[in-house]
């Protein structure tokens, strides 16, 4: 933008621009006008959606007439070409052309001459864009779907390997109840399955073809939008020509299903950061997702999952900057909603480093089962199973047996020792009914393997869950 500025001067870019829609303009664009409408710096992206819909387009206005198969074979010839340039790098993208369809129809009509001028009949950049744009999210959806697939498989490799790895379970980040390694990583890999679930289920509503409803209205050319539809892999045309170029609900689907699966890929990142501080040693991170200190040789910084909870921000920041650009937009297409496209790149390109940066550092991530297991115990973790205990063996009210149980846990405190260091003489000076067998219930292993409801934490559920978990990866991964 350093030659922008604001006297009105029209460059000799700027001049040329009047060649696609000069018709009724008498000057060129100023430098700053040319600065805020110039979308081709980041809409490039789109030019593989915008050669194929243009293939599709053409290749239908021959088949209903509206243009010669020669002009067709024209168009699609001088597409192939550009596209080659484009691919080669010899392409020159020119901000005075506003934006990917115009760059590449320009062009095209150097190379293929009066029939290029025939491709944009019956077509609008509005419906042009609109379709560009929903090609571009389906094909990102259809990658995080395989990622977040690949992420699910770290989870369940890990769930398997320590379906029986006793760690203790947090409530406020204070020590609750024994459960296992595998069961907290399955916790994740549900997150991740309805987090892939809304980008499957949204890329069935995006998944409707805007190519045909033109600027706003349809067209007055015997078109055969169901064609255009099929030729993109669309299920159908959509329904109404002015929904067709306004919306852009697509887009914020898609980034409402990010915002939510990178918030849960922050937690998950958060608790890797807390569990690799030598203060938890719960888990070893790998080299490969660590970084040193340039001053402190002893350091192993846990980067990755900090950027991982960080980058979050950025793709929230997209979806309320793209809510905020389509509020109160009246119908059809305005230009406004050419912003709909950095905060989707943005967040479509961060999302996927997050998923497969979290993958590998999971697949890497060793659990430190000794520390786990001493960390299950401390903070009276088997309190509960204490009182359980008491309702089953002595027939106790839970709150009764709550009560009694929270006098225990006073009196070890107080003694400095665990639940199951007091003796039974302790115990019984609380409650007469209980006996030594009250002892075996209070280790970890024994809580743990207690919780045996649907979803407990019980090494026996998690190890059939992890199993279920690794064939449904198996399923997704083929699909
Ligand atoms: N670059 C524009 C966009 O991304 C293409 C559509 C332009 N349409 C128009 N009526 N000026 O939204």
């Amino acid at each position: 933008m350093s030659s922008a500025d604001n006297s009105g001067n029209q460059d000799q870019k700027a001049n040329q621009t009047s060649t696609i829609w000069g018709g009724r303009f008498a000057a060129g664009p100023s430098a700053l006008m040319e600065a805020i409408n110039a979308s081709i710096s980041f809409d490039k992206k789109l030019y593989k959606q915008d050669i194929a819909g243009s293939r599709a387009h053409a290749t239908m206005l021959a088949a209903t007439g509206i243009i010669t198969d020669a002009d067709r074979d024209a168009i699609l010839q001088g597409l192939d070409q550009v596209e080659q340039e484009i691919e080669g790098g010899s392409f020159t993208f020119s901000a005075a052309l506003e934006d990917i369809h115009m760059n590449v129809e320009s062009r095209l009509r150097e190379i293929a001459g009066d029939a290029a001028g025939r491709l944009h009949t019956a077509r609008s950049r509005n419906d042009q864009v609109a379709t560009d744009f929903r090609l571009w999210v389906r094909a990102e959806t259809d990658e995080i779907i395989d990622a977040l697939a690949r992420l699910r498989g770290a989870l369940a490799r890990q769930a398997a390997a320590n379906a029986d790895t006793v760690m203790p379970g947090f409530t406020h980040l204070q020590a609750a109840q024994p459960v296992t390694f595998g069961h907290h990583m399955l916790a994740y890999f549900e997150m991740a399955g309805r987090d892939r679930s809304r980008f499957v289920d949204s890329r069935k509503r995006l998944n409707e073809s805007p190519l045909g409803a033109a600027a706003l209205a349809g067209t007055g050319f015997p078109i055969d939008r169901h064609m255009t539809a099929k030729a993109l892999g669309f299920d159908s045309p959509m329904n109404n020509s002015i929904d067709a170029v306004s919306a852009r609900d697509f887009a914020l689907e898609f980034l409402a299903s990010a915002a939510i699966c990178a918030t849960h890929l922050t937690r998950l990142a958060e608790e890797i950061v807390v569990w690799s501080s030598a203060q938890f040693g719960f888990v070893q991170l790998s080299d490969q997702f660590t970084t040193g200190s340039s001053i402190m040789p002893q350091k192993k910084n846990p980067d990755a999952a900090e950027l991982s909870r960080a980058k979050a921000g950025r793709i929230i920041g997209s979806l309320v900057g793209l809510l905020t650009v389509m509020k109160g937009l009246p119908l059809a297409y305005s230009k406004d909603m050419q912003e709909d496209k950095e905060p989707v790149f943005d967040a479509a390109e961060t999302l996927l480093i997050v998923i497969q940066t979290m993958t590998g550092m999971i697949d890497d991530m060793v659990p430190v089962k000794d520390r786990l297991r001493e960390a299950a115990g401390a903070g009276f973790t088997t309190a509960t199973d204490l009182a359980d205990w008491l309702v089953r063996e002595a027939d106790l009210p839970f709150r009764d047996a709550h009560h009694v149980t929270g006098t225990l846990v006073k009196m070890a405190e107080d003694k400095g020792c665990d639940l199951a260091d007091l003796s039974l003489d302790d115990m019984q000076s609380v409650n007469s009914a209980i006996t030594n067998s009250v002892f075996d219930v209070l280790t970890v292993e024994a809580s743990a393997m207690s919780r045996q409801s649907f979803g407990g934490a019980s090494p026996l559920r998690v190890a059939e869950q992890a199993k279920e978990a690794l064939s449904a990866v198996e399923k997704e991964l083929a699909e």
